[in-house]
C-alpha cells in the first residue's frame, strides 16, 4: 500500500528544498489561529468558510495584503464581516498575524497562497467582495497584472451577484487600463471611480494600506480608486 507522507514544512512553500530559508517562514507557526499555509487544509474549507469563521457573516477576500494594516482596519471597522487576506511574503504575514492577535480579532485569516489559486479553495458565490490594493503594475510586462479578464472569470464563479471588486492604485495608467477593460465586461459595471480618492466623498470611509500611507506622506501622490459591481 502506498504510504501517505506527511509534508515537510518547506514543502508547503517550495518545489525543491533550499539551502537557506527566510527565518519568518518557520515563524508562521507561531500564529496557527491567524495564518494558514497548508493548501490542502485551505482546499478542504471550499464552500464552508463560514463554518471556519463560525458565523454566517459575508466574506471578503483581499489579494496581496502586505503587512495587514488594511485587513486589520477593515475587521475593526466592520466586525460583522469576515476577511480573508492572501499574501506571499513571510515577514508580512507574520507581522499581520502579530498585530491581529494584539487586537484579538476574530474575523480575519491570512493565507499564504497565490491570488491566482482562489478557485481551488473558494466555492461558488462564496464571497461578497474582493479588495486589491496597490498591486504590482508590471510596467513593460502588463500581461502579468492581476486585474485582467481571467480575474473576472474567477469572480464570475466565486462572487455573489451584487458583490464588488474594490481597487486602489497609485499607478495612473493601471487605473485607466482597468477602466478601459471594464467596458468589455458583460457581467460587471463600474459603479464608482475617482483619480483622487482622498479628495473624494469616499475618503471618510477609506482604510489606509501601508503603501497608501507611504504614497501620501512621502510623495503626496493622488490615489486612484475603482469599484466594479457584478451585475449578473
Ligand atoms: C505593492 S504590495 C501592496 C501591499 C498592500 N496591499 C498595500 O497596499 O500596502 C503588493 C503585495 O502583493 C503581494 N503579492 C504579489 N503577488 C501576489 C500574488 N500572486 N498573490 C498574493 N499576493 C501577492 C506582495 O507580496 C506584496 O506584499
Amino acid at each position: 500500500m502506498k504510504e501517505i507522507k506527511e509534508k515537510e514544512y518547506w514543502e508547503h512553500f517550495f518545489e525543491k528544498p533550499k539551502k537557506h530559508y527566510n527565518p519568518y517562514m518557520e515563524r508562521l507557526k507561531e500564529f496557527p489561529e491567524y495564518i494558514m499555509y497548508d493548501s490542502d487544509l485551505m482546499d478542504s474549507y471550499k464552500n464552508r468558510w463560514n463554518e471556519f469563521f463560525g458565523n454566517d457573516n459575508p466574506i471578503y477576500i483581499e489579494i496581496g495584503s502586505g503587512s495587514g494594516n488594511f485587513a486589520i482596519g477593515m475587521c475593526q471597522k466592520y466586525p460583522e464581516r469576515n476577511h480573508m487576506a492572501m499574501e506571499l511574503r513571510f515577514k508580512r504575514l507574520h507581522s499581520s498575524a502579530r498585530k491581529s492577535k494584539n487586537f484579538n480579532l476574530k474575523n480575519v485569516v491570512f493565507l499564504r497562497r497565490f491570488g491566482e489559486q482562489i478557485l481551488d479553495f473558494i466555492g461558488e458565490g462564496e464571497i461578497q467582495g474582493m479588495y486589491i490594493n496597490f498591486p504590482d503594475p508590471w510596467e513593460g510586462n502588463e500581461k502579468n497584472r492581476i486585474i485582467q479578464k481571467p480575474l473576472f472569470e474567477t469572480l464570475d464563479k466565486v462572487m455573489k451577484v451584487g458583490g464588488k471588486l474594490f481597487f486602489k492604485t497609485d499607478h495612473d495608467q493601471y487605473y485607466l487600463d482597468v477602466l478601459e477593460l471594464s467596458k468589455e465586461l458583460e457581467n460587471y459595471k463600474v459603479v464608482y471611480h475617482t483619480n483622487d480618492l482622498h479628495k473624494s466623498e469616499k475618503a471618510v470611509d477609506n482604510v489606509l494600506t501601508e503603501f497608501e500611507q507611504l504614497f501620501l506622506n512621502k510623495f503626496n501622490k493622488n490615489i486612484n480608486y475603482i469599484e466594479i459591481e457584478k451585475i449578473k
